[in-house]
C-alpha cells in the first residue's frame, strides 16, 4: 500500500482559537508530512444546526480558511476544499441513508449532548439526526484510513466503521476500509476565565486576534485566586489558569523558575503573565504574517479550486463504482 490517506473536516462555526490550534489543527499540521490529506470545510454540518441564520456560513468559511493557511496547511502538499463543492458526498449520503438504522443514529452520545447543549435550536430534524451518515460519507467517498479527530467525534467514526461494514456485507463487497481514528493528545487550555476555552463563552483568544489583544487577553487571566496579594505563596500547578498556556509556550527552566518563584512569592502574577504574553505573541507572529500574505493574494479561491477538482476526482470515481455495486451495471 502507498501512502495512506486521511480525511477530516471542521465546521465554519467562528474564528479559531488557542483552544483549537492545541487541539487537533497542530495534529493536522503535523500528518501533512506522512500522509496524504485531505482537509474540507464542512458547511454542510454547519448548516446542520445554522439552517435558520446560514448567512455567516460563507465568512466563516473564508475565514477558517484563512486560520488553516496561516496556522500551516500547505495547499501545495494537501487538499483542502469545500464539503458542498463536492457534490457526490450529497449522493454518497444518500445512498448511505439507505442501509443505516435510525436506531444507530439515535443512540450516538455526541447526538444526544448536542440536542441538550444546543436546546435553544430546533434540532430535531431529519437533517441533523443524519449528521453522522453525512459524516460517514465524507470519509468513506475517500477511503480514507485515518481521520483526525477530538475525543467527541469517536462515536461518529465508530458508526463510520459500522455503515462501511454493513455495505460490505449487505453487497457482498470488500470495499469500503474502516478508518480509525487518530486521537491528538489535546492538553487543557483553559480560557481567560478557566472554563474551556470556546468561541460562546468569550474567553478565548483567537489565532487572528492582533498582538495587543493577546497582551490584553492574557493579562486578564484568571490566576490563583488563593493568592490575592504578591506576598501570598502560589500553587501554580493546581490553581493557576495561565499555567496551563505557561506549560505550551515556556521552556522547561522558565517553567521551572516561575514555580519556585509564585510558590516563594518572589514572582508576582502582572509580571508572570505580561512574560507569558510576550511569549504567546512571538509564536503567533509567523501566524500573523502568512495570514497577512494569504489575505492579500487573490489566491484563496484557486486554492479552493484545486482542492474541490481533485477531491472531485476522487469522489466521482467512488461513486462511479459505489453505484455500480448496488445497482449493477447501467441498463
Ligand atoms: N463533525 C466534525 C466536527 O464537528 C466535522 C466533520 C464533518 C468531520 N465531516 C467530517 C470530521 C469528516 C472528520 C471527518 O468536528
Amino acid at each position: 500500500m502507498g501512502v495512506e490517506r486521511i480525511v477530516s473536516g471542521m465546521r465554519p462555526t467562528g474564528p479559531l482559537h488557542l483552544g483549537h490550534l492545541h487541539g487537533v489543527l497542530k495534529k493536522w499540521i503535523e500528518l501533512q508530512e506522512k500522509y496524504e490529506c485531505f482537509y474540507f470545510i464542512a458547511d454542510w454540518h454547519a448548516l446542520t444546526t445554522e439552517y435558520e441564520n446560514p448567512e455567516r456560513i460563507r465568512s466563516y468559511s473564508k475565514e477558517l480558511l484563512l486560520d488553516w493557511l496561516s496556522a500551516g496547511l500547505d495547499p501545495e502538499r494537501t487538499t483542502i476544499f469545500l464539503q458542498s463543492e463536492v457534490k457526490e458526498h450529497a449522493e454518497l449520503f444518500l445512498l448511505l441513508g439507505m442501509l443505516t438504522p435510525v436506531s444507530w443514529l439515535e443512540r450516538n452520545p455526541t447526538y444526544k449532548d448536542m440536542i441538550q447543549n444546543l436546546s435553544d435550536k430546533e434540532l430535531a430534524t431529519y437533517g441533523f439526526l443524519g449528521y453522522p451518515v453525512l459524516q460517514s460519507a465524507d470519509i468513506l467517498i475517500y477511503k480514507a484510513q485515518k481521520v483526525p479527530v477530538g475525543l467527541d467525534q469517536i462515536p461518529h467514526l465508530e458508526l463510520t466503521r459500522e455503515i462501511a461494514r454493513r455495505f460490505n456485507y449487505l453487497y457482498k463487497v470488500d470495499y469500503f476500509p474502516e478508518p480509525q481514528p487518530l486521537l491528538a493528545e489535546v492538553p487543557k487550555v483553559p480560557g481567560i476565565d478557566g472554563r474551556k476555552m470556546s468561541k460562546s463563552y468569550g474567553n478565548a483568544i483567537f489565532l487572528k486576534d492582533p498582538p495587543e489583544v493577546v497582551r490584553q487577553k492574557i493579562l486578564s487571566y484568571v490566576t490563583d485566586t488563593q493568592r490575592p496579594r504578591k506576598s501570598d505563596p502560589g500553587d501554580p500547578e493546581n490553581r493557576c489558569n495561565a499555567f496551563h498556556l505557561i506549560k505550551l509556550y515556556m521552556s522547561s527552566e522558565e517553567i521551572d523558575s516561575i514555580i519556585s518563584g509564585c510558590k516563594s512569592a518572589q514572582l508576582g502574577c502582572v509580571e508572570c503573565k505580561k512574560a507569558l504574553a510576550e511569549r504567546v505573541i512571538n509564536a503567533l507572529e509567523p501566524f500573523w504574517k502568512r495570514r497577512e500574505e494569504w489575505d492579500k493574494k487573490a489566491s484563496l479561491e484557486e486554492i479552493l479550486e484545486r482542492g474541490i477538482s481533485k477531491a472531485r476526482d476522487i469522489a466521482t470515481r467512488t461513486m462511479e463504482e459505489v453505484r455500480e455495486i448496488i445497482f449493477g451495471e447501467k441498463p
